[in-house]
């Protein structure tokens, strides 16, 4: 249906086709606010993409029409051709990114759209990057750039293009991810292993508040800054490298609230290697209490939650659901619900009509499906 859509309007918009590309949203399991802190992380690509038919065009610029927002817009590949849209932002710095690294990047006509929920905490614009790096490279770099890097070119344009000083997970679950696995990413060494995730009797589920999140403008470089300041204060590279001890030890000399942050850090870096250890003995009881445990910290200590999110994650508490927490950078967005299935369809009633009850609108639910990353179709 999508890509229809699109073949329609690259038809209408340029003639011809092009070559379709897609990358998918991301979930993560455990380990949030750990990648810019050299942590751990444990996403999975979903079944929700971005989706885009390119074409090189000949010339030295860049057309492209978004059909979601219904906007088109051209620009060249210079520093200083970089458009103000803020969605086009994202596939020039991706260009941007690539050339300054020596690869190679020509004119070319796109069009594209997708089914990532915006602003919800799933990534839309890792997928929207990880889709134009992957089809710049397949189309111009005879895929030279490592997948890796791809991820880092993603990265790069939110830090440089987008004003977001983001970890690595987002774009590297969309562009490595792969179908029925989740990825433990060690953000210090960049070593990752694919996880299969295939529980028999749970499922994920997500509830969507609604609440959109925007990270740029949001408090969410200044949770980077103090992590940052902390781990200067007790001399270490990064907060994967401190523990509550260190912490402790230097309590009276940061404030109030950069301790509060880098506990809870600290605390979610234990956590994501013991989720590591209760899935390979295939015990979900466990890995839900650290996701409870997850959501408790970034509510109270790192403070990126919000009434809708504690609202939801205490109604899976009183259903009986296995594990639930806020997911992403927060400031509202999902909740991501470990769930056995007996209780699912309960669980999500009960969620809907109690959320709708309360704030006089349903929540968006998503049953999450673990699929490949960034891929030419
Ligand atoms: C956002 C960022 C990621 C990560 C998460 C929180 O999604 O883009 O790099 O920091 O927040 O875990």
């Amino acid at each position: 249906m999508l890509k229809e859509k699109i073949a329609r309007v690259f038809a209408e918009q340029f003639g011809g086709e092009g070559i379709f590309y897609a990358s998918a949203g991301r979930i993560n399991l455990i380990g949030e606010h750990t990648d810019y802190n050299g942590g751990f992380v444990f996403p999975g690509a979903i079944d929700k993409v971005i989706m885009a038919e390119i074409r090189p065009n000949g010339l030295d610029k860049v057309r492209v029409r978004s059909i979601d927002i219904d906007e088109y817009v051209e620009f060249g590949l210079e520093e200083k051709d970089a458009p103000s849209e803020s969605w086009a932002r994202y596939i020039f710095g991706v260009c941007r990114e690539v050339l300054k690294r020596g690869g190679k990047v020509e004119g070319f006509d796109a069009v594209f759209a997708g089914n990532v929920p915006l602003g919800a905490g799933l990534s839309s614009s890792a997928a929207l990057e990880s889709c134009f790096a992957y089809a710049v490279n397949d189309l111009f770099n005879d895929n030279r750039i490592e997948k890796f890097e791809l991820a880092r070119i993603g990265q790069s344009t939110e830090h440089n293009y987008c004003g977001v000083n983001c970890g690595i997970m987002d774009q590297f679950a969309s562009v490595c991810g792969k179908e029925g696995n989740l990825m433990r990413l060690d953000c210090r060494s960049l070593e990752y292993e694919y996880y299969p995730f295939h529980p028999e009797d749970y499922d994920l589920v997500l509830i969507d508040s609604c609440v959109k999140h925007e990270l740029k403008d949001s408090p969410y470089n200044r949770r980077r800054e103090s992590c940052e300041r902390v781990a200067a204060l007790l001399g270490v590279g990064t907060l994967r490298d401190a523990d509550m001890d260190m912490l402790e030890a230097k309590r009276e000399e940061m404030s109030e609230e950069d301790y509060k942050r880098a506990k809870y850090v600290i605390g979610e870096k234990e956590r994501v290697l013991d989720v590591c250890d209760a899935l390979e003995k295939g015990d979900y009881e466990r890995v839900g209490r650290n996701m409870y445990a997850t959501h408790e910290g970034l509510s109270k200590d790192y403070e990126v939650s919000c009434e809708e999110l504690d609202f939801l994650n205490d109604v899976a508490r009183e259903t009986g659901v296995t594990g639930s927490r806020i997911m992403g950078g927060g400031f509202g967005g999902c909740t991501i619900n470990l769930v056995s299935k007996k209780l699912h369809d309960d669980f999500v009633k009960e969620a809907v009509d109690r959320f709708e009850k309360k704030y006089g609108h349903a929540p968006k639910v998503y049953d999450v499906v673990i699929s490949d990353g960034a891929r030419r179709l």
